[in-house]
């Protein structure tokens, strides 16, 4: 095996997190020795011990009292620079130093932490070696741009119909579409709609994905309106575990909730068109912490999030049926912004499900 083939598998690693590790990031590690795996661990759920200490409990665990022989002169590969400072637990950099290491191998640097010069410094030899993947994005648009990744994750027809004028229809694309959007759910920190779906759809914006659910660490993702309309508290938003937030334009509306332990009510700045500040809005949110926001609206904030350029990845359901002058588009703006005809998106992804057809559209 060689040094890249460890760092894919660490990715490999990596990714089982990718659901649990919510506000935090999802990290990979392999210890090897003459191009033998000894240990490995993941970053498994917010708070847990790091990658990197649960690779090396790997190797305590299997090897006994001979686990500081078989550690020194060994290789540790991580997909995400070591941390070195304290956050829930102590810092990694502190543990890897005590076992000499003859080589670490990084995958991606972590502009908030500094352990590349210490680990030189100890004479250990470092590499940095950049696969690229989609993990972690949010954590790094964070910390590069200060506002977190937006994903925004839409059900329309062939004709880009999203809503229906009438309420007596729901569903435009099918149950294993809507299924597998449950797994964006889980890969967000917050899911974010607007008044106009909470009042027409009364969503959970939940997971409720079995399989996700039995992860251990699962927490259900923090769940936000944006809205300038009171809102009942009986409404299925409020229910169930999880964060929720109102982020509105005048908390007094809201008095009525402000007993409710996990609601939060928080006042943005309005635009120049007296709606909610939407850059003020993101940059509330970066400083919760959220890294990433998945947007489930309807096509007014959609419109608006477009406009402004802040979606920065489309995840599109389209199911086989013409819609027409049943219902309205999903966009309702400049058309040259629209994912399918803006220069500054590219179509990663197009797969089918069942009838539907499934595209995922990046900002490049
Ligand atoms: N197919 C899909 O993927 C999908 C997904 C979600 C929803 N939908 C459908 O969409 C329909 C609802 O759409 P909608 O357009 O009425 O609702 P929406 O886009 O979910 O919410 C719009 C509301 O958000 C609030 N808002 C606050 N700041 C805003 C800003 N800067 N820009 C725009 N809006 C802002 C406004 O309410 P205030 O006046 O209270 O501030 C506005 O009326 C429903 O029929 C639902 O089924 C479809």
């Amino acid at each position: 095996m060689t040094d890249s083939s460890f760092m894919l598998e660490a990715l490999e690693l990596a990714k089982k997190g990718q659901f649990t590790v919510q506000n935090g990031v999802c990290v990979g590690c392999i210890i090897s020795k003459d191009k033998e795996i000894l240990g490995q661990g993941w970053y498994e759920y917010y708070g847990a011990p790091h990658a990197e200490i649960r690779a090396i409990e790997s190797i305590k665990e299997k090897y006994k009292e001979n686990f500081k022989e078989v550690l020194s002169g060994s290789t540790l590969t991580v997909t995400l620079e070591p941390c070195s400072t304290f956050g829930k637990t102590p810092p990694c950099l502190d543990e890897i130093l005590k076992y000499n290491f003859k080589k670490v191998i990084i995958g991606a640097l972590d502009p908030s932490q500094s352990s590349v010069e210490k680990l030189k410094s100890a004479g250990i030899e470092v590499l940095l070696e950049e696969v690229p993947n989609d993990l972690n994005k949010g954590f790094f648009n964070s910390l590069l741009h200060k506002r977190p990744y937006v994903r925004a994750k839409i059900a329309m027809s062939e004709d880009q119909k999203t809503s229906f004028i009438k309420n007596d229809q729901q569903w435009i694309t099918c149950k294993e579409s809507r299924e597998d959007g449950q797994k964006y759910r889980a890969l967000s920190d917050l899911i974010l709609t607007g008044s106009g779906t909470i009042e027409r759809d009364d969503p959970f914006l939940n997971v409720r994905d079995e399989e996700i659910l039995k992860l251990k660490g699962f927490q259900q993702p923090a769940r936000g309106i944006i809205t300038s309309s009171k809102l009942e508290t009986s409404l299925n938003f409020f229910s169930g575990q999880g964060k929720k937030y109102i982020f509105c334009k005048d908390q007094n509306i809201f008095k009525n909730f402000q007993k409710e332990e996990e609601v939060s009510i928080l006042e943005i700045k309005n635009n120049d068109d007296n709606k909610i500040d939407l850059k003020e809005l993101l940059k509330k949110i970066h400083s919760l912490k959220v890294n990433d926001i998945l947007l489930e609206s309807g096509p007014t904030l959609t419109t608006s999030f477009i406009n402004q350029d802040l979606i920065d990845e489309f995840i599109i359901y389209i199911a086989p049926k013409m819609l027409s002058n049943t219902a309205l588009s999903f966009f309702d703006g400049d058309q040259s912004k629209s994912p399918f005809n803006s220069k500054q998106f590219q179509l990663i992804e197009e797969s089918k499900i069942k009838d539907d057809k499934k595209l995922i559209f990046k900002r490049i």
